[in-house]
C-alpha cells in the first residue's frame, strides 16, 4: 500500500512548549507506523504580521511561499495549537493568513489547504486542553480555507503533567484518542494520493 506523506505543525515556538512536545510525540507515532513525517517550526519561516498594504507593495514573503510548498509535499497535516484567548495562536492565523494568499501558475485559492487532510489537536495546562481552540482552528481551515478536517480531534487537558519522563501522554485513554486520530488522519491522507 502506498505511504502518505505527512506534514506535523506546531501553533507554538515557545521553549518547552506542550504543544511542540504533542507535535514530537505525534511525529514518533506516526514513524513508528512508517509514515513518511516531516516535523516543522514556524521558527524557521518568520514571516511579518499580514498587511494588505504589504503585500501590495512588496508582494508575498519568501516564507510564505515555502510554507505553502511545505504544505503541499504532504497529503497530511497534523496541526497542534495553544488557546490564546479562546482562539489559536496569533502566530499560527498569521502564516495560514499568508499561506492562504499564494496561488502559484494560476491555482485556484486557498490551493495549499485542497486535495490533503487536516487534523488538529492541542495541549493547554486549563482544564479544557484547550477545546475552545481547536473549534477556532476548525473554524479557520473548514470554512475560512476549504480545508477537509478529519472530525476527530485531541485536546490534552493539564498539559503540564500530561505527559511522563518519555514524553509520551501518561494517560492510555488519550494516548489512545491520540493513535486513532492519527490512523485516521493516514487513511484520510492515503485518499487523497
Ligand atoms: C495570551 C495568552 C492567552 C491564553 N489564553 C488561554 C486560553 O484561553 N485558554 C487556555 O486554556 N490557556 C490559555 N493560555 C495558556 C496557554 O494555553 C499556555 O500558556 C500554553 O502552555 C501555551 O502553549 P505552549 O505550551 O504550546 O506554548 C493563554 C496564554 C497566553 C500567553
Amino acid at each position: 500500500m502506498a505511504t502518505p506523506k505527512i506534514l506535523v505543525l506546531p501553533g507554538s515556538t515557545r521553549s518547552g512548549s506542550h504543544n511542540v512536545r504533542l507535535a514530537a510525540l505525534a511525529a514518533k507515532e506516526l514513524a513508528l507506523i512508517d509514515i513518511d513525517v516531516t516535523r516543522i517550526s514556524l521558527e524557521d519561516y518568520p514571516l511579518p504580521l499580514f498587511d494588505g498594504d504589504l503585500e501590495a507593495d512588496n508582494g508575498l514573503p519568501a516564507n510564505a511561499l515555502k510554507l505553502k510548498q511545505m504544505i503541499t509535499a504532504h497529503h497530511g497535516v497534523f496541526i497542534t495549537s495553544p488557546e490564546y484567548s479562546a482562539s489559536v495562536t496569533p502566530m499560527l492565523k498569521n502564516a495560514i493568513d499568508w499561506i492562504s494568499r499564494v496561488r502559484e501558475r494560476g491555482e485556484p485559492t486557498y490551493a495549499a489547504f485542497k486535495r490533503r487532510a487536516f487534523a488538529i489537536a492541542s495541549a493547554s495546562p486549563g482544564r479544557s486542553g484547550g477545546l475552545r481552540s481547536l473549534m477556532a482552528l476548525r473554524q479557520i481551515l473548514e470554512l475560512g480555507c476549504g480545508a477537509l478536517v478529519i472530525p476527530e480531534q485531541v485536546a490534552i487537558p493539564q498539559a503540564d503533567q500530561a505527559f511522563d519522563d518519555l514524553d509520551n501522554i501518561a494517560d492510555t485513554g488519550t494516548a489512545d484518542l491520540l493513535r486513532a486520530q492519527l490512523a485516521r488522519l493516514v487513511d484520510m491522507a492515503r485518499l487523497m494520493m
